[in-house]
């Protein structure tokens, strides 16, 4: 969205491959390039406080946002270490599949020895089930935070009336929200609610959930400023944002097309949102939280890594990652593939190259081919801060038949959702 305008100020040596991890780009020492915006590229910083939601302290208001098959706790870790003090949220769990004490889910639910804020996100379209997850989390101590999710565009999911087709049904909401938060906040677990501006511009819902939300006693709804069909096309609409700033007195997270520090202070200063959460503009960058904090600091500082740096970054990924899969190399250099794509975009490296990294099958192949980058690489300046990841529209959104009739559910549209309830329902 914004265009960078960017100056190297400070220049260090550049560790080369063999180093050993954590020399690259150390969000502590700060052992990377930095780049500076220029004199006048900054606008005025907003006013930007900490958030508490209950008795989770989230000094800078900085969210990762959830994403399946990304936020698992490697990806939430790198995060974390360029921005110590944001929330960063698992991948959404299905309610069902945690109730089923699925191994899958299990997994998913694991959050490394350093997580400051353990934060869970769930799915589920029967709010019995949901509450009894939500039971499992509380009496297993596995979370120090709840999301939920009725975001999600898939139809896989909204045609059995979860993710972001949900709010539609008023009371349907309603039910499953109030029963988490009656779950989970005698035991201080805050939740919160991630929703969507509607199922289309016809149907908008984003108003009456976050109203909902708010009086069952959620600590802060997230708002992803596009409808269902509009899935991840065009761009989020920040003024809906600011709308439901307005209605709500719990603190509202904008979320949608923060690319880079500028996006972020923009989307504060546009809708005077109390926080932000970032999905797409991380993957392959972790390094942004550090220039969202900073931006929030009103300090200028951004992290520029050239191709060498970045390698680095990919091989602590791929080893927290083979940690994740118990062992199992093989599985984490193939769920790299997707990072490695997202890492290299924009450097100019060619096919072949990118090629031969979605051949290897262990950490000795993807090491070799690293090897083989020019390390000073940089990415074009044009390309700081561009946009990544999904944009298409949804071709059509996939509801339960009769879905838009009413706002309510009878009986029997319950009977015949609750029994469809998907075990596994990924983004
Ligand atoms: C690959 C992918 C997976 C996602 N998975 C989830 C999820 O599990 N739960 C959720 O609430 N949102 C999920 N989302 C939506 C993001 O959290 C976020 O709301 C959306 O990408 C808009 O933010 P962005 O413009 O910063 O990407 C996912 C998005 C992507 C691209």
């Amino acid at each position: 969205m914004t265009t960078m305008q960017t100056q190297t100020i400070r220049s260090v040596d550049r560790p080369d491959a063999a180093v050993p991890e954590g020399r690259g780009l150390d969000p502590r020492s700060q052992a990377a390039e930095v780049r500076r915006e220029e004199p006048g590229a900054v606008r005025p910083v907003p006013a930007i406080a900490p958030i508490d939601l209950g008795p989770v302290h989230v000094a800078t208001p900085v969210v990762l946002s959830p994403m399946a098959g990304v936020t698992n706790w490697p990806f939430r870790v790198l995060c974390e270490s360029y921005g110590p003090d944001g929330l960063y949220v698992a991948e959404m769990i299905t309610a069902r599949a945690l109730v089923g004490r699925n191994p899958k889910a299990f997994r998913l639910c694991r959050f490394a020895p350093g997580e400051r804020v353990r934060s869970l996100q769930l799915y589920g379209v029967n709010p019995a089930i949901v509450e009894q997850a939500a039971q499992m989390v509380v009496d297993g101590h596995m979370a120090d935070h709840v999301d939920l999710n009725f975001g999600c565009p898939v139809p896989k999911v909204t045609r059995r009336g979860g993710g972001s087709a949900m709010p539609w049904k008023l009371d349907l909401f309603r039910d499953l929200v109030s029963r988490v938060v009656g779950v989970c906040r005698p035991a201080g677990i805050p939740v919160t609610a991630k929703i969507r501006v509607g199922i289309d511009h016809d149907h908008e819902t984003f108003l009456d959930a976050g109203r909902i939300a708010q009086d069952a006693g959620c600590a802060a709804v997230t708002l992803h400023a596009r409808t269902t069909a509009e899935y991840y096309g065009g761009h989020s609409d920040w003024e809906r944002i600011a709308q439901l700033v307005d209605e709500l007195d719990i603190p509202v997270i904008g979320n949608g097309d923060i690319w880079g520090a500028q996006d972020a202070l923009e989307m504060v200063r546009e809708t005077h949102c109390a926080g932000v959460a970032i999905g797409r503009g991380c993957q392959g960058r972790p390094w942004l939280f550090s220039d969202i904090k900073h931006a929030f600091a009103g300090d200028d500082t951004r992290l520029d890594p050239d191709l060498g740096q970045v390698s680095q970054i990919i091989m602590r990924h791929a080893r927290m990652l083979v940690e994740f899969f118990d062992g199992d190399e093989r599985m984490a250099v193939h769920d790299m593939r997707k990072h490695i794509a997202w890492y290299l975009k924009g450097f100019p490296v060619g096919g072949s190259t990118r090629k031969a990294f979605m051949e290897c099958e262990g950490l000795d192949d993807m090491q070799r081919e690293l090897n083989r980058l020019d390390p000073e690489l940089r990415l074009p300046e044009r390309l700081h801060d561009a946009p990544r990841g999904r944009v298409r529209y949804a071709k059509k959104v996939h509801l339960p038949y009769g879905w838009l009739d009413s706002r309510s559910t009878t009986h029997e549209q319950r009977e015949t959702l609750f029994g469809d309830d998907p075990m596994d329902a990924g983004y």
